[in-house]
């Protein structure tokens, strides 16, 4: 590994090819025996801290169309949270079902099962097929996995019946010295941005895309105002970029007086802070109380001069989807790729009905939106919302203040790469965007 790693510091790429590929390598991963050991806890006392492990594990053998890369950096994404604290289900089912698909496959199913949907790193060998990647190429990967043998997928591969996401549903996640991709899920890293800044936008950035401007989603236009929930956080910090250099209008719900000046700082004019307002939903474990659902549309046409939200970009769940629905303009669209707090949601549907809203599922990101998605951020339209590093032995506490709602944007992690800051192959384009690319640091 010390080999692979020193030639990419030195900029060696055309020697990886030659190198031996190692037989073992560092991974952050989860145990199967013990997907039980949270049971009959509140989720909120459910510690990633205990559940994440960094363990030498034996490399997989590399199949046709498949990928090794040598990861320098990756990031922690929500769904490392559920998956280290055996939420909503232990992932174990998903690897185990995988791995009944085919031989190729049958490697996923382990007792173990390493994390992370996000990598930037170096090519180090590629399966027989792959024509497009060779050893030494500068990558980051999306987390889509698709088999495609099914024509439901072959419009929009998010519709794969075989649709999986890499570093969950799959084995040899991104959160390692190694990691195991399909060659298709590859782009280009761009050469602005360090490794860490390279490895974190991937999955949010891909999911906001899809979800507030593809026409598989909310196919946001110029002029839509849009409500965008936890804005600071890693799906809001994109969806705030996104609207703004759509010519949309944001309206940024944050938590906290520092988290509105970040994104004032992206250009978000109209910025709501939750805990300020107060707003209350729920009136007990039952009841929504729609006078507060009132208040939130009031305090929206208060900051837009009288719109309400064309578009409301959902993702925290039964807390807010009440409001959300209510909140929504005649004719607009609720937008939802998650349930944090909750999965079962309820809302008031006449005002859906009467109002001729419409609530759309979204989930992840087709292989073209990621592609574009990454383009946004190779060409400088987007920037990585990095606030925070840490090293590989440190995932746990990573996962632990994602949880705790503790970080802002993304959070990234160093696996080969010895320090911050490496990995930049453009500085003068770096250069341009360099205020962009740090707003979120250290805040
Ligand atoms: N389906 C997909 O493809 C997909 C992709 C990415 C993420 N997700 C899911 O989307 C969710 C968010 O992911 P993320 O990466 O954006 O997480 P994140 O970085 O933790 O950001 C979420 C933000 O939501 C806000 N929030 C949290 N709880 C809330 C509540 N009860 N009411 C209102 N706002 C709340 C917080 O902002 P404030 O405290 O500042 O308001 C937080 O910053 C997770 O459940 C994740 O698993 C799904």
């Amino acid at each position: 590994m010390d080999q692979i790693r020193d030639a990419i510091l030195a900029d060696d790429l055309d020697a990886i090819g030659g190198l031996p590929t190692p037989g073992s390598y560092r991974a952050v991963l989860v145990r199967k025996d013990e997907q039980d050991m949270f049971e009959g806890l509140a989720t909120k006392e459910k510690d990633p801290r205990k559940a994440l492990h960094v363990e030498e594990v034996p490399t997989p053998e590399i199949g046709p169309g498949e990928a090794l890369i040598a990861v320098m950096a990756s990031s922690v994404n929500y769904n490392t949270v559920w998956t280290s604290i055996f939420e909503p289900v232990s992932t174990f089912g998903f690897l185990a079902r995988y791995g009944r698909l085919n031989d190729l496959t049958k490697k996923h199913d382990l007792p173990y099962h390493v994390v992370g949907s996000d990598l930037s790193g170096v090519v180090v060998a590629v399966g027989p097929g792959v024509n497009k990647w060779k050893p030494g190429d500068e990558v980051v990967a999306h987390c889509l996995s698709v088999e495609l043998e099914d024509p439901a997928g072959h419009d929009d591969t998010m519709m794969d019946p075989q649709q999986r996401i890499w570093g969950f549903e799959t084995n040899f996640g991104g959160l390692a010295e190694l990691s195991l991709v399909k060659s298709n899920q590859l782009m280009p890293k761009p050469a602005h941005l360090t490794w860490e800044e390279a490895a974190c936008p991937g999955l949010v950035n891909s999911t906001a895309y899809r979800q507030l401007v593809s026409h598989n989603g909310a196919n946001m236009k110029q002029g839509d105002v849009v409500l965008i929930w936890g804005a600071s956080g890693g799906l809001g910090s994109y969806a705030t970029q996104m609207a703004l250099n759509g010519g949309a209008i944001p309206v940024c719900v944050v938590s906290s007086p520092e988290k509105a000046d970040i994104v004032r700082s992206m250009g978000a004019e109209l910025v709501i802070d939750r805990s300020a307002e107060q707003y209350r939903f729920w009136r007990d474990e039952e009841n929504q109380d729609p006078r507060e659902w009132q208040r939130l549309g009031a305090k929206i046409r208060e900051l837009t001069g009288g719109d309400d939200a064309d578009i409301v970009f959902e993702h925290p769940g039964r807390e807010t989807f009440g409001a959300s629905v209510y909140v929504a303009k005649k004719g607009g669209t609720i937008v939802t790729c998650a349930s944090t707090s909750g999965f079962l949601h309820s809302y008031d549907n006449r005002y859906l009905w009467m109002n001729l809203k419409r609530i759309v599922g979204s989930h992840f990101a087709n292989y073209r939106e990621a592609w574009e998605a990454n383009r946004l951020i190779d060409r400088g339209l987007i920037h990585p919302t990095l606030s925070k590093t840490y090293a590989m032995d440190d995932v746990g506490q990573a996962a632990y203040d994602v949880h705790r709602n503790r970080h802002q944007g993304k959070v990234g992690v160093l696996t080969l790469a010895p320090e911050e800051g490496l990995g930049v192959k453009d500085p003068a384009k770096r250069e341009r965007h360099l205020t962009a690319i740090n707003r979120f640091r250290d805040v």
